[in-house]
């Protein structure tokens, strides 16, 4: 199935002296204190310039809105976004920040009062919020009902590129993930396998699919309740490449290296050297990688290497490379890496969602605006 067009800025028509509303995923990473909160990564915020500053230089005036962090439908200092609001004055002056939109219980609950209020004084909307397109809530499927609508660039290039994996990748394609639960990611391997030349399994979720191999995995993460699935998914027609080699504690808690077979008590916190090297050789000879998920507990260094060593891969390859948003961005960060893969998603639940289903509330909401039916 293709991923259906979404209207993109030139069809909203003239924007001249328009209030448009921008819905944007500023869900940025922040520490300090409560009630001094800092954004540790402007990413998010930056990746939204492209959109601001085509509306802003055809004369419209632009609204930004988002969410911030999971509070519950009330304001929480720690979730303010005036932190947000003082980098986007400094980078794009003029726009104004609505206060976080789930301040408010009906965005969450797609109220269509709260929608009245959202888009009250307002000419147009633009979805640019790529990362929360997966949320039927009020500001994302609530606009587009009454207000000319667009996807903003960077929504767009997310749906290109994504469409470019799900609807015609080049072969040989691999998907390379990692993470805790295979329970997560069940539909987006299921979808995956699909089209794949070969998936590689790491992270938390390896030692689930080692253990139906029948492997013992120690004290390791494991969901016996999807072993049987991923007994079935290892006898499908499909290479999953499973590490060969594991890091992590013995059963004193001493950092030690295994085989793949893992003594009682132990526990594998990422994938070994050779299972690296061996999923880095996939990444180099394919002619396009998806990555999501890291390999291991990169936080910690001593269990960074099998993360740091697919990264690189990553960068080194002459495939196209698309990696989707959360850990594993922040691992390529983390590792000055992030600036030599092709794509970096800004969406990790939304990517993955969207190359399992094809479609995401947020892309029908706008493909159903009055300037586009
Ligand atoms: C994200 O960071 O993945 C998006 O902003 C969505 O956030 P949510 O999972 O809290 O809806």
């Amino acid at each position: 199935m293709t991923i259906a067009r979404v209207p993109s800025l030139e069809d909203l028509g003239d924007v001249n002296g328009k209030v448009v509303l921008v819905r944007t995923d500023f869900n940025v990473p922040m520490s300090g204190p409560d009630d001094a909160r800092v954004v540790t990564d402007d990413f998010r915020i930056r990746a939204a310039l492209p959109t601001i500053n085509w509306l802003t230089e055809r004369g419209a005036r632009v609204v930004c809105a988002s969410h911030l962090g999971r509070p519950k439908g009330k304001p929480e200092i720690k979730y303010s976004m005036e932190p947000v609001r003082a980098i986007l004055k400094t980078l794009a002056p003029g726009v104004e920040l609505l206060e976080n939109l789930r301040f408010n219980p009906g965005e969450e609950a797609n109220d269509s009062g709260f929608v009245e209020e959202l888009i009250a004084g307002v000419d147009m909307y633009v979805d640019d919020a790529f990362g929360a397109a997966h949320r039927a809530h009020a500001s994302i499927v609530g606009p587009p009902r009454s207000l000319p609508s667009a996807a903003g660039r960077l929504l767009q290039k997310e749906v290109e590129v994504l469409g470019q994996l799900r609807d015609s990748p080049k072969h040989p394609f691999v998907a390379v993930l990692g993470g805790s639960k295979v329970s997560d990611k069940l539909g987006v391997i299921e979808a995956l396998l699909e089209t794949v030349d070969a998936l590689a399994i790491g992270g938390g979720m390896c030692f689930t699919f080692l253990a139906a191999q029948g492997y013992p995995i120690g004290d390791s993460l494991c969901e016996p309740d999807q072993i049987d699935t991923c007994r079935r998914l290892l006898e499908g027609p499909k290479t999953i490449h499973l590490p060969s080699d594991i890091v992590g504690l013995d059963a004193n808690g001493r950092f030690a290296t295994f085989g793949v077979r893992l003594p009682d008590g132990a526990k594998g916190l990422d994938i070994g050297p050779g299972s690296a090297a061996e999923f880095a050789d996939v990444i180099l000879g394919a002619r396009m990688v998806f990555w999501n998920g890291p390999m291991g507990m990169f936080e910690d260094e001593r269990f960074a290497a099998g993360t740091m060593t697919v990264a690189q891969a990553m960068a080194d390859t002459k495939a196209f490379t698309v990696v989707g948003g959360g850990d594993s961005a922040a691992a390529l960060a983390q590792f000055k890496l992030d600036d030599d893969v092709d794509h970096v998603s800004t969406g990790g639940g939304a990517s993955l969602e969207l190359l399992e289903l094809g479609d995401l509330p947020g892309l029908a909401a706008l493909r159903g605006a009055p300037n586009v039916r």
